[in-house]
């Protein structure tokens, strides 16, 4: 595997908390950036990169910024949970014109999904790629349909996809639930090195956290990938381990106070699901 890609990467969501991280990183390995973003990007330009404003729901916009490129790394979007007409147009919208600037290019899609789309699983019980879709939020059931139109991509006109369900990638954990679900920086790094470099992914889905022993998820394609996490958030636990709230559907759920947000049934779903 050869450490940079043979074509242009673009990297949406680059003025965001992890495009800050990617962009640099990745062009520090030497990789040519497109970077873009709906806001200015906020630090010096790493060198090899060129930044284009741009809102993903202006479709022409987003297929001239993938011309030439190999890899769309998209991490743009609402990334927090807001009222559905908020999230449609970056998320459901936009994403179609990911695909289908993805679909023209022959480019691989890396998608930025999200353990909300798998929320309303319950801590106790570890997952593995193919579990349930269990969207705890609009933002959730977004990512939901991101990982779906990747399905439908690679089946119809073999778009590859690596889906990342990102836990909390953060500067460090600070909270009992993060040490579930953290990824460091450093990981996210090289999980993105990987689903790059990667000669052939097929549509596959890894859980983005660090090697965590309280991980709530199990089986992923990052055996064929290669490369393993090498963080963890193990060495906050004597720190975190008792930081938890008092709430019933945050502390049951994986996917934490996101199952609280506007929430009006008044108690947890007992037994099976859907019973
Ligand atoms: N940080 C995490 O722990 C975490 C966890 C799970 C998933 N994710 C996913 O990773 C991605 C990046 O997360 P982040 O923490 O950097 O979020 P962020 O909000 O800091 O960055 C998202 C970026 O997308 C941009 N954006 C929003 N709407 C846009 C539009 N219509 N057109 C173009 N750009 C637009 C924003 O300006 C922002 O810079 C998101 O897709 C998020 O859902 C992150």
């Amino acid at each position: 595997m050869t450490d940079t890609p043979a074509k242009p990467v673009l990297l949406t969501g680059a003025a965001g908390g992890l495009g800050r991280q990617l962009a640099p990183a990745l062009a520090a390995r030497g990789w040519k950036l497109v970077l873009t973003d709906l806001v200015p990007f906020p630090d010096a330009l790493p060198e090899g990169a060129r930044f284009v404003r741009a809102d993903l729901a202006d479709g022409p916009a987003i297929l001239r910024l993938a011309e030439g490129c190999g890899t769309v790394l998209h991490f743009g979007g609402v990334s927090t949970e807001h009222p559905f007409e908020q999230v449609v147009d970056a998320n459901i919208r936009g994403l179609y014109h990911i695909y289908e600037a993805a679909r023209r290019e022959r480019a691989r899609v890396v998608f930025a999904s999200s353990n909300h789309a798998v929320g309303f699983h319950e801590r106790a019980e570890p997952l593995d790629d193919d579990c349930q879709l269990l969207p705890d939020s609009y933002y959730g059931l977004s990512k939901v349909y991101g990982e779906m139109m990747g399905r439908m991509y690679w089946f119809k006109h073999g778009v590859e996809t690596v889906a990342v369900r990102i836990g909390s990638s953060f500067p460090r954990p600070v909270d009992a639930r993060m040490l579930s679900t953290w990824l460091s920086y450093a990981d996210l790094i090289r999980l993105m090195e990987r689903a790059t470099l990667s000669p052939a992914t097929g549509c596959c889905v890894i859980w983005g956290a660090s090697a965590n022993a309280r991980s709530f998820w199990r089986q992923d394609a990052r055996g064929s990938l290669g490369g393993a996490p090498q963080d963890s958030a193990d060495p906050f636990t004597a720190e975190l381990a008792d930081k938890r709230t008092q709430a019933v559907f945050t502390e049951r759920y994986q996917g934490g106070g996101y199952t609280d947000i506007d929430r009006t049934r008044p108690t947890p779903v007992q037994g099976r699901l859907f019973e």
